[in-house]
């Protein structure tokens, strides 16, 4: 039976995730910074792992727990809608630490695995927002474009050693806590300088608009990454969500 590990499952995209694999039949080793036994099925086929990619200590028992396996999903992530002046340090720096560096150390950790058994996949979720620029969301934007461009690379570096690695792109989906906890951090923020208030006025009020019509639906990002898992004629990057695949188009 094949395992997958997938970061971040206590809400939206990865809880979406673990729960397909297991409704395929794969084992789930599900990891949350605070497990909660109460969010997936009771399962013999799902192990519940604390996992904060961004604690070095928690991400080498996180692995020694998981162990063997055959698939890795790096999605935990967080977000930031905000002008670039008004962001503090320790919150540019979390964003990065979490999206880009958390998902490197999570591929350091299982590399060597990966690479003893001659084959693994990974597949990392970044975001549709790579694929078009846009105002306010600069950091957040840098931290998974380069998580795109890091993938491309390594793509090339594994595929020698049998190792798949690809990428998920999706879509703004307002059904996660997405929103919710990216709010939490902007929150430290305060208030813009007065320069910036008519663009953040706009642009929130597009973001609203579109969450509106619910564009990308977790269930989407699940079946992207059960075929970027699965399919190894899968393309390396893969649109999740009706507006991310109409950008890609
Ligand atoms: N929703 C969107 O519109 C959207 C669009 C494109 C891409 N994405 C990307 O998709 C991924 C999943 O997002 P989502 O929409 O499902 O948001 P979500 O509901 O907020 O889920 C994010 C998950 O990441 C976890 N997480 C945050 N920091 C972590 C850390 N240091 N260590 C381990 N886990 C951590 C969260 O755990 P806690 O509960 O402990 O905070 C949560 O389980 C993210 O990488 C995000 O950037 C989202």
């Amino acid at each position: 039976m094949k395992t997958v590990m997938i970061t971040g499952c206590s809400s939206g995209f990865g809880l979406d995730t673990a729960r397909y694999f297991l409704d395929q039949g794969w084992s789930v080793t599900a990891t949350m910074r605070v497990p909660d036994a109460g969010l997936l099925p009771v399962s013999d086929r799902l192990r519940l792992v604390r996992l904060d990619v961004t604690d070095p200590d928690s991400i080498r028992q996180a692995v020694a727990e998981a162990g063997e396996v055959d698939a890795l999903v790096n999605n935990a992530g967080i977000g930031w809608l905000g002008p670039f002046e008004n962001m503090s340090e320790p919150a540019l720096r979390r964003i990065f630490e979490t999206n880009t560096f958390g998902t490197f150390a999570m591929i350091r950790a299982l590399l060597p695995q990966f690479r003893a058994a001659g084959k693994g996949v990974i597949v990392n979720v970044t975001s549709s927002v790579t694929m078009l620029p846009l105002p306010l969301l600069s950091v957040y934007t840098a931290s998974k474009a380069a998580v795109n461009s890091f993938t491309e690379c390594l793509a090339m570096e594994l595929q020698p050693l049998g190792i798949r690695v690809a990428l998920v792109l999706p879509g703004q989906a307002p059904a996660t806590r997405f929103g919710a906890n990216a709010m939490d951090l902007m929150a430290s923020a305060g208030e813009a300088p007065g320069e910036y208030q008519a663009l953040t006025a706009k642009v929130m009020g597009e973001v609203m608009a579109k969450a509106a019509s619910e564009p990308t639906r977790p269930g989407d990002v699940a079946q992207a990454v059960w075929r970027a898992v699965t399919d190894p004629d899968c393309p390396l990057r893969l649109p999740a969500g009706r507006d991310a695949e109409a950008l890609a188009a």
